[in-house]
């Protein structure tokens, strides 16, 4: 049990929050979270950052003092913080007292280090960084690499910061400690960045008034960089009188200390912070975590373009876990990642709705039918716990090194096999046989154990999920602890009522049809959204490769023909009633010119499960049989499947 401490970046109160800040907030969140449930003291803080010429001139656009304009957006923040769950220990606004007393207190170790000097500074500045730039890093007209706006000459007499001095104890650093800068990437970008020299650094501002006044030198303003990378520690009360938080969470010798920030302030955090802190002889973050850009439909997002993507539609209509989930599935952290509406919608459906919530509300709906209850037992012996102690390391080495997605892998694959479980052991089989026999009980208490771990290891990043299927199946409501991780602890014999699904199936055509899906504040010309079927008859088969990842998202599995019939007025259709293991379904297939329907009945076929429902000819098909295509017309000719595979049985 380590200290643990885990920050945001804080927001600016001149923009409104959208999936970017989204995403970094609830990176953190899940990674607190799950500190927590392995029980390391945590800490987890976020915040606002309110000062600076931005700040300023948007408030003054509005006809509002910059703090009136801050209160505004910071109560955005809280409302969407409480809608998203996150876990926050602590809010720090830059323009609260303690941060003020903070700040000063970290300006005069810094200046007893002998760091500070006065001079005049000039150089292309860019407002929107408020930073400068050395001409190397501009183009030709001397835009900013960043918002490629142009920067302007600035000439001011400033306090400067001896940055140069640390050029060599930060490569040292990056040297000694190959996990402060992460990812690798970054690290390398950062260690050439240093390499090339560092020039002091101007830390006072004399032409902006909204900001700290800087000790000692009336008419200035502390530099808003220097003034918003302290919240870190002015938060732990560095500079009050209390600063236990800070002994706890930021000088413990075992203790870790991640900034997660996005790519576009890595610099700050990686060179000018430890700096800051090297001067002031305070301790560094153990790793600072730079993670990847959020791109709309593969492009940046921006204000002007109208292309941003705000959360409150998606999440009055499906809920804030459906966001985090695929904020956190979609990115690999570190890399950039692209919203798109068609990608969010197969998200939820194919995952959430059919994969998570099928799994779950199978198994409770099974419990219920056979006893009204989970089973009277805790079942050690099985294919489900086997899987459990092979997939829970993985998720724990993935979560610690905050692979997301490679976590939510492995809780996948987990998924997968309990539903391979169930399917292989048919209980509504053993249930029709034998009744609610020992049997029955054992197989369900092992789903049903399988079932209550999916909920542990996902709670981090679905906490009302997490809780909904601790409700189902009658578990109390307490926040998730260690020990909930361990195989074996689902409560026998509770009470399961009627519950309601955690994830229900949204029809991609009538939600896009219905125009609700727009996800942008604004659709605008070139961004307009495209309906799944457009999109799916605009792909061209395709002979270019395609990662594992893609390919897993196609959920093929084994059928039994159950019935089968021609679709009135069509020779090549013909419809089915398929079973699928757990459920029976309908499916439409184009093979009637090779097969006579009653030919089909009983055989075994390969189908894929979570294609979106189409009408052919007006008959709903959910589903696709698989065939091959042979000779110069393609004739369909069904896959074989030998009869002892179990219909549901999933193909990969
Ligand atoms: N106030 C500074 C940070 C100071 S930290 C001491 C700032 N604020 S910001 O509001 O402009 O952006 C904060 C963070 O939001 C970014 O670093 C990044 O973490 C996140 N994102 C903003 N836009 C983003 C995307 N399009 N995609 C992913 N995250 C991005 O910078």
């Amino acid at each position: 049990m380590k200290p643990f401490y885990v920050t945001t970046p804080i927001y600016y109160v001149n923009d409104l929050p959208h999936i970017g800040h989204i995403y970094s907030t609830v990176a953190c969140d899940v990674a607190a979270r799950f500190h927590r449930l392995i029980g390391d003291p945590t800490r987890f803080l976020t915040g606002t950052d309110e000062h600076g010429q931005n700040i300023e001139k948007a408030a003054a656009a509005q006809g509002v003092t910059p703090i009136a304009l801050a209160d505004r957006v910071v109560a955005r923040y809280h409302d969407l913080w409480k809608r998203f769950e996150i876990s926050h220990d602590d809010f720090i606004r830059t323009t609260e007292p303690r941060h003020l007393a903070g700040v000063e207190a970290l300006i005069a170790r810094i200046e007893k280090a002998g760091d500070l000097y006065v001079a005049r500074h000039e150089g292309w500045y860019c407002s929107s960084c408020e930073a400068f730039y050395t001409e190397k890093e501009l183009d030709a007209e001397h835009r900013c690499p960043v918002h490629g706006s142009p920067c302007s000459w600035e000439s001011e007499e400033n306090v400067f910061f001896r940055l140069s001095r640390y050029a060599q104890p930060l490569l040292d650093l990056y040297e000694s400690r190959p996990g402060f800068i992460r990812p690798e990437t970054r690290r390398a970008e950062m260690i050439s960045f240093v390499r090339a020299g560092l020039n002091d650094l101007s830390v006072s501002r004399s032409k902006v008034q909204w900001g700290i006044p800087f000790p000692g030198h009336p008419g200035h303003v502390v530099y808003v960089w220097l003034d918003a990378l302290a919240n870190y520690v002015t938060a732990l009360g560095l500079g009050s009188g209390d600063d236990r938080l800070y002994r706890e969470f930021w000088e413990a010798a075992d203790g870790r200390r991640v900034h997660l920030i996005g790519k576009d302030i890595l610099r700050f955090h990686s060179v000018y912070w430890p700096a800051f802190l090297m001067s002031a002889g305070l301790p560094l973050p153990t790793t600072v975590w730079a993670h990847g850009w959020w791109l709309r439909d593969e492009k940046k997002m921006s204000k002007s373009v109208g292309n941003v993507v705000r959360p409150d539609a998606l999440v009055a209509r499906f809920g804030p876990d459906a966001l985090r989930y695929f904020l956190l599935r979609e990115m690999t952290f570190g890399q950039d990642a692209s919203f798109s509406d068609e990608a969010f919608l197969t998200r939820y459906n194919a995952d959430l709705a059919n994969d998570l919530g099928n799994t779950v509300s199978r198994i409770a709906a099974l419990c219920r039918q056979s006893f009204g209850a989970t089973p009277d037992q805790v079942c050690d012996d099985n294919e489900v716990r086997a899987a459990y102690l092979a997939r829970r390391p993985e998720w724990e080495a993935a979560m610690e090194d905050f692979a997301f997605n490679r976590a939510l892998d492995a809780v996948w694959r987990f998924l997968t096999e309990v539903n391979g479980y169930v399917v292989a052991r048919e209980p509504w089989k053993v249930r029709k046989e034998e009744g609610s026999s020992p049997r029955l009980h054992r197989i369900l208490a092992a789903a049903t154990e399988g079932a209550r771990l999916i909920g542990v290891l996902l709670s981090p990043f679905v906490p009302g999920t997490a809780r909904r299927i601790c409700e189902i199946f009658g578990l109390p409501p307490a926040d998730p602890r260690r020990a909930d991780l361990e195989w074996g602890r689902l409560p026998i014999s509770r009470p399961i009522g009627e519950f309601a699904p955690l994830f229900p199936r949204v029809d991609a055509a009538e939600y896009f049809s219905a125009k609700e899906g727009s996800m942008t504040e604004k659709t605008t010309e070139g961004s307009s959204l495209v309906s799944p079927v457009e999109a799916t008859q605009a792909v061209a088969p395709s002979d270019s490769q395609i990662g594992i990842e893609e390919f897993q998202r196609v959920r093929l599995a084994t059928a039994r023909v159950l019935a089968a019939e021609r679709v009135p007025k069509s020779n090549k259709l013909v419809k089915l009633q398929i079973d699928l293991g757990a459920e029976q379904r309908q499916v439409v297939a184009g093979i009637g010119k090779r097969y006579e329907p009653e030919s089909l009945v009983g055989r075994n076929v390969v189908v894929v499960a979570n294609l979106k429902p189409a009408r052919l000819m007006g008959v709903e098909s959910n589903g696709m049989v698989l065939a091959a295509t042979v000779g110069e017309t393609g004739e369909p000719v069904l896959l074989d499947v030998p009869a002892e595979v179990p219909p549901g049985s999933r193909v990969k």
